[in-house]
């Protein structure tokens, strides 16, 4: 904790001298600046495994017309990376500010905001070259980023701009879930699901980023860290920084990581499932408590759970049984609900069905 609090306030005081994100070379500067922002894709190519919209990108990028976009998938996939690099590649840094609109969930995005802002900067014309002559896309962006926190009406007041303003304006839409976003803006638009990236595909990046901070590292770390980040490398490389703190001079073990991630040790799930299937309800209730007191999220205790139960030997009606009770408990912690009384009440179901054996 003290590593991680000294690594802080250096952090702080040096990134008050240098505001510019630095490349990896220089190591001084390196820390200044979060390493997700630090090693964000710069370029289009630098966008790993999103083969089909890096295709689309750089056909636009040729010379192509662009369609309207809707990215979607999970967090950390570099769906906002990908377009802000292409929109960068696109005009150049000074045109970028006249041609890009980038609106998040931190801006008033309610349908006051769609009919003047938007509106207004979408029917802009936009001229095919540049001050210097150089062509560039007769048409503007505007990004729409989080946008399934988009109220349903002003998502609707989108639907005309969008086809009117089509000669000079492209949107593109940002999102983690796609069925938050009105069916008729989805088929105005072509679709693109970011997938969770392979464990490969983030193990190189892992150790790219280790190789230009000088990171000692052990291979089992960075195989937990993969684990862990299930296919966000946001979170993994997140994680990673966190260890480099924690761990100043010394080398990034697999237990720092595991800690770090607040993941549940392996041998505290197998023993809480051996007294679900031959303890007894004292034994359950201590075991339960030990857990929630030791402050492990219940949320991760439910998700290896589940890998857990899946993986046993119960038959499938109660695998069935089990997953449908999960389901419930992860909805009811979802909405604030007693943690020790959720996983205590899921834990029962095992211990009922493991008994039908
Ligand atoms: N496909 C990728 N290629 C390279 N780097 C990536 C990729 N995906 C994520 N990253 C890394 O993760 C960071 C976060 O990515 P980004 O902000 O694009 O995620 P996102 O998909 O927009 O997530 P969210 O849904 O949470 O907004 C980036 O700065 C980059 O370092
Ligand atoms: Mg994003």
């Amino acid at each position: 904790m003290q590593a991680f609090l000294k690594g802080a306030t250096v952090q702080t005081s040096r990134s008050q001298k240098d505001k510019t994100p630095s490349g990896p070379s220089t190591e001084k500067k390196a820390r200044a600046v979060p390493w997700v922002e630090k090693y964000r894709p710069k370029c289009v190519d630098e966008v790993a495994f999103q083969e089909e919209v890096v295709a689309v990108l750089k056909k636009s990028l040729e010379g192509a017309d662009l369609p309207n976009l809707l990215f979607y998938g999970p967090p950390g996939t570099g769906k906002t990376s990908t377009i802000l690099a292409a929109a960068r590649e696109l005009y150049g840094p000074e045109l970028y500010k006249q041609r890009v609109l980038e609106l998040n969930a931190s801006d008033e995005r309610g349908i006051q905001v769609v009919r003047e802002k938007v509106k207004n900067f979408a029917q802009l014309t936009a001229a095919g070259t540049r001050q210097d002559g150089k062509p560039c896309p007769p048409f503007k962006i505007i990004i729409l980023d989080e946008a399934d926190s988009m109220t349903a009406p002003a998502q609707a007041a989108l639907r005309r701009t969008m086809e009117k303003e089509s000669r000079t304006t492209r949107f593109c839409l940002i999102c983690n879930y796609i069925s938050r976003i009105i069916e008729p803006l989805t088929s105005r638009c072509s679709k693109f699901r970011f997938k969770p990236l392979a464990n490969q595909i983030q193990e190189k990046r892992l150790l790219d980023i280790c190789e230009k901070e000088n990171l000692k590292y052990s291979k089992e770390s960075i195989a937990a860290l993969v684990q862990v980040s299930e296919g966000d490398l946001r979170k993994a490389i997140t994680f990673l920084q966190s260890a480099a703190r924690l761990n100043v001079e010394k080398e990034i073990s697999e237990r720092v990581v595991i800690e770090i991630a607040g993941v549940v040790p392996s041998k505290m799930v197998h023993d809480l499932l051996q007294i679900c299937f031959k303890g007894t309800f004292e034994k359950l209730e201590v075991a339960v408590r030990d857990l929630v007191d030791e402050g492990f999220a219940a949320t991760q205790v439910l998700s290896q759970l589940h890998d857990s139960i899946i993986e046993s030997d119960l038959n499938d009606k109660q695998k069935s049984v089990i997953t449908e009770k999960m389901a419930v408990v992860d909805k009811c912690l979802a909405d604030g609900a007693d943690e020790y009384l959720q996983l205590l009440s899921l834990c029962s179901v095992v211990m009922q069905q493991a008994s039908h054996n």
